[in-house]
């Protein structure tokens, strides 16, 4: 969680290997997710090019903790069982590219 604004900074591998692999999917997943009144916690959706580490994307990171072969059903896993606990009141998104 960031101290700035206390949100939850989720960042997603805009690569081709991995936007191909699963990525693409979990975008929409996050997007919804952050527009979700119920969801508990303020993330912010930023997004990084290959970080060159593709052979075990789908890759995304939490709060600065790379996750790797992020399928949908495990991003869902994330969003409950880590995203959700660091949540505070108020929900929103900021769809910022690094
Ligand atoms: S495309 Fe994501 S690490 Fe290369």
């Amino acid at each position: 969680m960031s101290s700035k604004d206390e949100s939850v900074e989720i960042v997603v591998c805009y690569g081709t290997s991995c936007f191909a692999r699963g990525n693409s999917e979990n975008l929409v997943i996050l997007n919804t997710y952050a527009e979700d009144p119920e969801a508990n916690a303020t993330v912010r959706l930023t997004g990084k090019l290959c970080q060159g580490q593709c052979m075990d994307g789908p890759n995304l990171s939490i709060c600065g903790k790379l996750y790797h072969g992020v399928t949908a059903a495990r991003l869902r896993e994330l969003l409950q069982q880590v995203v959700r606990p660091l949540g505070v009141s108020h929900v929103g998104a900021d769809h910022g590219t690094a």
